[in-house]
């Protein structure tokens, strides 16, 4: 039976992303407009610049249905089926990705002693959900250059398989922004035993620039046990209308849906229609964001910090010293910044805002690492 806390199950009803503390949740909800205006957002990964025109346009047009129960949703499954080159029973959607990585979880994570095997640090809403339905994870720690360990995925999984629920793979990782190649992906699921199922999360899939990545959809054509989420949250910018979904075989997708407890609001099927044929708009929130996150990496190499190379919409900056305090130093200067990712606590994880965003990012970093307002000036 299934035993989830009451922020939990708050957190199901609200359809927000269970990466927020409960009680971060409460204070953002609670907290004031003007502050939340005031402060520089570079905390949450999210896309800065809001949905692109078209999606703006979609919600307008779809505001007619917001009275009504059944609706035409401007067709977007099948659209994203036709994106993916798959037939309409392999897609799900979701009220964004989070959902459908709970719904594996509700899914797969049956009995108490279920695991899921998966990197650590990575997105942790899967291993806290698994913690909540009283199921196991089994982290991983990751390589000594911050990569996933594959080899040792393949090993627990092996170790384990009868209890073995899924494996989870963030593709590229969060909190790192690092990719998993293709090759390593094949090695993992010819590594491993073949009715395993793989949920492979490409969140950040459109920011990738490294030619040896590659999705994983092809392995679901193939009828591989192989999961693979997508979001409207990042590139498209929609991550408070809750829009994502995920690709599959029609077998595992019949009993995903089984688990499903969100609905998907009319104005954000529209939204995301268009924003899946405004291909124009992906192509210029990535290059604004690359650019950006190239400059605050070269800025803060400048002043003596390296950073994890990153394939995402945000980097991690070796700070040699501890997190939290930094943290909250950049706070007092109204910029946020990612929470730490232990056991990483010597590195920050920065979310690539807009460029004003990234202006007083950087100048928060001069003043509290050059000019030493935490700890001394270490930082030179
Ligand atoms: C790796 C990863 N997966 C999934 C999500 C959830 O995204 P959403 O539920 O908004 O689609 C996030 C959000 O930050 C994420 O970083």
């Amino acid at each position: 039976m299934l035993a989830l806390t009451p922020s939990e199950l708050a957190l199901f009803a609200q359809g927000q992303q269970p990466n927020l503390s409960p009680a971060e949740l409460a204070r953002l909800q609670g907290g004031s407009e003007a502050e939340w205006d005031s402060m520089a957002k570079c905390n949450f990964n999210e896309n800065p610049y809001g949905p692109p025109e078209s999606a703006l346009k979609a919600m307008s047009h779809a505001y007619k249905f917001a009275n009504r129960y059944g609706y035409p949703d401007d067709n977007i499954q099948q659209a994203i089926a036709d994106h993916h080159g798959v037939k309409r029973d392999h897609v799900i959607m979701g009220a964004g990705s989070g959902e459908l990585l709970n719904v594996v979880g509700l899914t797969y994570l049956t009995t108490n002693d279920t695991k899921v095997v998966g990197s650590d640090p990575s997105y942790g809403s899967v291993y806290q959900q698994a913690t909540s339905i009283r199921a196991e994870a089994i982290k991983i720690p990751l390589l000594p250059d911050y990569r996933q360990d594959i080899p040792a995925i393949i090993s627990a999984t092996k170790k384990h398989y009868r209890e073995v629920g899924f494996v989870y793979l963030c593709n590229p990782n969060n909190p790192t922004g690092r990719i998993v190649t293709k090759r390593e992906i094949r090695q993992l699921l010819d590594g491993i035993p073949e009715d395993v199922p793989v949920l492979i999360d490409e969140a950040y899939h459109h920011f990738v620039d490294d030619s040896d990545y590659g999705t994983s959809v092809p392995y679901v054509m193939e009828g591989r046990p192989v999961i693979v989420t997508r979001t409207f949250s990042k590139i498209s910018g929609l991550a408070g209308m809750r829009l994502g979904y995920a690709i599959t075989t029609p077998a595992i997708a019949l009993k995903m849906r089984e688990h499903q407890t969100g609905t998907i609001n009319a104005l954000v099927q529209w939204a995301g229609a268009a924003a899946l044929r405004d291909t124009a708009s992906q192509e210029q929130v990535k290059k604004a964001t690359l650019e950006l996150r190239k400059k605050a990496v070269a800025d803060v190499k400048a002043m003596g910090y390296e950073s994890l190379p990153s394939e995402t919409n945000f980097f991690m900056v070796h700070i040699k010293r501890p997190v939290q305090p930094v943290i909250d130093a950049f706070k007092a200067k109204k910029v946020l910044v990612g929470r730490p990712f232990p056991p990483m606590l010597q590195h920050l994880r920065v979310s690539v805002g807009n460029p004003d965003e990234m202006v007083r990012f950087t100048a928060a970093f001069k003043e509290i690492f050059v000019n030493g307002a935490v700890g001394g000036s270490r930082g030179g």
